[in-house]
């Protein structure tokens, strides 16, 4: 089925990727227009970080035949009990049609037709980007309260731990799938662990740190995140094989434990290369150049993205597998 995605915009590349990487077969068509994704696919969507609606696609028009295909389209097909229409302009695109003249296509159209503008069963949206005008049904938009989970507002809150958000997409971007277990190296207060939990993945979490670790317990614990198991090591030397792994390496600023860091680094991923099975998704703070740790290896950067924190401080978001 063909499904409209719109992205939440904080990075669309990054958007485009998770999307892709949770779709279990490579879809049959697949194109991005501004920050929409039009795609043939089916998945949990719930576990999507970076897209704040999914719809079934209807139909696709310019604002010159939008009336005209609203007129012609067979609203009976997708019309149930009662419908809303909204026009969601996903960039700043002037458009001077009224939803309520858009909505009388459907109006004249459908047997018994009713208007629901709150809890409509057909909620249909005119979706607005620059190049195009997407029309679909939503079927799914995101109520996950990234926001609630930030980190100071956990039972044991810890400053090193990234977005909700990011960890989840940064998860996603593994393409972990159901029955495999999501590990965490460098696991700290356990937000990566978190977020896994909360889409019912199996985790491991390894910190060198006993407080770190006893802080993730809390955490996982207060979300009852089940299936999880934490345990004291150091990651230069994993002790054993993991399937997908998503971590934010431990990072501090001066030059003395840049050279250490670069050490850190390089030991890590020598171990990584021993036990991982499939994919990682590994957070580099952007004063390492970590293309030269990589190319050591035997890893392939299949995809790699940036994101902005603050004005001295980049991640970059590196997704890896065996060459
Ligand atoms: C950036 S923090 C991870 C934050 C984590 N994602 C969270 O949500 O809290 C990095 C963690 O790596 C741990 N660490 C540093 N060196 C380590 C090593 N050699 N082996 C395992 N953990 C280590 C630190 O104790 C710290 O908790």
């Amino acid at each position: 089925m063909k499904r409209i995605f719109l992205l939440s915009g904080e990075n669309l590349d990054m958007a485009q990727a998770e999307i892709q990487a949770l779709c279990p077969e490579k879809p049959k068509s697949f194109k991005r227009v501004d920050n929409v994704v039009i795609c043939d696919t089916d998945f949990m969507f719930p576990r999507l970080a970076l897209t704040k609606k999914v719809y079934d696609f209807l139909f696709e028009a310019t604002s010159k035949n939008l009336n005209e295909k609203m007129k012609k389209f067979d609203w009976n097909e997708i019309y149930d009990k009662n419908f809303s229409l909204k026009i969601t302009n996903a960039g700043s695109i002037k458009f001077y049609e009224k939803e309520a003249t858009l909505a009388k296509h459907i109006w004249n159209q459908v047997h018994e037709p009713r208007v629901d503008l709150k809890f409509a069963q057909t909620k249909i949206e005119i979706i607005l980007t620059e190049k195009k005008i997407f029309v679909g049904k939503l079927i799914y938009e995101t109520i996950t309260n990234f926001r609630m989970r930030r980190s100071h507002l956990r039972p044991a809150p810890h400053p090193t731990s990234i977005h909700p958000k990011l960890a989840r997409a940064c998860i996603n971007l593994t393409g972990l799938p159901r029955g495999k277990i999501l590990c965490d190296p460098f696991c700290g207060s356990g937000g990566i662990l978190l977020e896994a939990g909360l889409m019912r993945f199996k985790t491991v979490g390894f910190d060198i740190d006993d407080g770190l670790l006893e802080l993730a317990e809390k955490n996982l614990d207060a979300f009852k995140a089940k299936g999880f198991r934490l345990e004291k090591h150091d990651s230069t030397k994993l002790p054993e094989d993991v399937d997908y792994v998503t971590t934010d390496l431990p990072y501090g600023r001066s030059s003395k434990i840049t050279k250490k860091l670069k050490l850190l680094y390089t030991d890590f991923l020598k171990s990584l290369e021993q036990n991982l099975k499939y994919k990682a998704v590994i957070i580099f703070p952007d004063f390492i150049d970590h293309k030269p740790l990589i190319a050591k290896t035997n890893f392939k950067i299949e995809k790699e993205f940036s994101w902005y924190i603050h004005k001295s401080l980049t991640r970059n978001i590196v997704l890896l597998s065996k060459k």
